[in-house]
């Protein structure tokens, strides 16, 4: 019985996780239980889990679920802040980690997985993008074992060879192809993306995720910030690291080997599959998906991304090639910029002006500490809202 702690369980990756495990109540026990705020959620998560702790970020409402929970004779212990989060990714008693909470909020928390050693499977591909080096030494220091979540580098992991390459062509790997679904407005000109409004970028067209990488899909960046992903996974240089737009989404990406051959990892779109894969690894557990039907499918496109529509794209490659703070600074105004498209104050394509205004502005250094790369993330995020600050809400940046 391994035991599981789920940070950002009432996500949409958190779900699904509990789902998979649900499955597997005989070989996986929930440990503990973490999200932001969402009290509702939550309490019936832990009624139907029943593990040992429970954690929210937000104090009033830890306080509100500990005394629902007591209300309902559940023994769940409810843990509260930064610090309970950690603590639940860290704990002596738990095995595996699944890393789902949204955003740059779940960096300190992974990071504590990792040098507690864990299990880590990690859906929160922010962690990497903003402290890359440090995650990766963290996990080598702490013995950690890191598995992707991520569909398209879950993929790649399933098709390339035994993992710890010093260089991809140590194991024959001459580029690595991730895959991407375009969004919903792969087809859109240049003035219509201008128009687009949050309610028509929440509709993915293949999948069901959460708001922010959504968004993040619809303006490609969620593609730039998984090549900075794959980058420090797999030890790819940016060149090794291709993009193809590929609508159907079967193809959840692609490794070629220098003889020519490329080898693929197929699927329905539903991310119980690298859920369970990680779950079970190296062993393969059933995950609830359905068999892939070929003869439905019958066509598979790809096609170039186009980074003059969606320029979110290059400026990801823009700051893995810059190194150091830049990739940070990309995630931080990205998130920013990405809740304020969610609000109605700034326009689609302002999302992706406001990035490359701040990597022209702010600074790039090297980095050594997660407290350095926090104060980078404080003061990217002021720079985003000070420049949101001075738009009104119909005035356009790229005007
Ligand atoms: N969804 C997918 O298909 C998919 C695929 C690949 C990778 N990912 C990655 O997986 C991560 C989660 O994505 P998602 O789609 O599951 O997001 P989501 O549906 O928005 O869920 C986010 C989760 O994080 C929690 N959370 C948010 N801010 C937090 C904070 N400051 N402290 C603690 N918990 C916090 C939320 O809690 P509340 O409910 O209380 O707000 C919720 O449980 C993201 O990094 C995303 O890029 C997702």
């Amino acid at each position: 019985m391994q035991n599981v702690s789920i940070l950002g369980s009432t996500g949409t990756i958190g779900q699904q996780t509990l789902d998979v495990i649900a499955r597997h109540a005989d070989e996986y026990k929930v440990f503990a239980l973490a999200a932001n705020s969402n009290i509702e959620a939550l309490l019936k998560q832990c009624l139907q889990f029943r593990p040992e702790i429970a954690v929210l970020l937000d104090e009033k409402a830890a306080l509100n679920l500990r005394a629902q929970l007591k209300a309902q004779s559940c023994k769940t212990e409810v843990l509260s802040g930064a610090a309970g989060l950690e603590q639940v990714a860290s704990d002596s008693k738990v095995d595996i980690v699944m890393a789902a909470i949204v955003g740059a909020a779940g960096l300190r928390p992974a990071m504590a997985a990792a040098c507690a050693g864990k299990r880590i499977l990690l859906a929160n591909k922010e962690t990497l993008v903003m402290a890359g080096s440090l995650f990766i030494q963290a996990v080598k220091v702490g013995g950690a074992t890191l598995l992707p979540i991520d569909s398209e580098h879950n993929a790649i992991f399933q098709v390339m060879p035994p993992q710890g390459l010093a260089e991809l062509a140590d194991g024959g790997v001459r580029k690595i192809i991730l895959t991407a679904s375009g969004g919903p407005f792969r087809k859109y000109t240049q003035q219509e993306l201008a128009n687009v409004t949050p309610e028509l970028a929440l509709k993915h067209p293949n999948r069901v995720m959460g708001a922010k990488i959504t968004i993040d899909s619809a303006t490609l960046m969620n593609k730039g910030l998984e090549v900075i992903e794959a980058h420090w996974l797999f030890n790819a240089k940016p060149s090794q690291i291709e993009v193809v737009v590929h609508p159907q989404s079967i193809i959840h990406s692609m490794v070629e080997y220098v003889d020519g051959s490329i080898l693929a990892q197929l699927g329905n779109p539903d991310m119980r599959t690298p859920i369970a894969y990680a779950l079970g690894y190296p062993n393969r557990i059933e995950s609830g998906v359905t068999s892939l039907n070929l003869l439905e499918i019958a066509k598979l496109e790809f096609e170039a991304p186009d980074v003059k529509r969606f320029p979110c794209l290059q400026l990801a490659y823009d700051a893995l090639q810059l190194g150091g703070t830049a990739p940070a600074i990309l995630n931080a105004v990205n998130e920013v910029a990405v809740a304020a498209f969610l609000k109605q104050q700034i326009h689609f394509l302002d999302i992706a002006t406001l990035i490359a205004k701040a990597l022209n502005s702010i600074k790039t250094t090297p980095f050594t500490s997660l407290e350095q790369l926090i104060a980078v993330d404080a003061e990217a995020r002021s720079f985003a809202n000070s420049n949101l600050k001075r738009l009104d809400s119909k005035r356009l940046l790229t005007a």
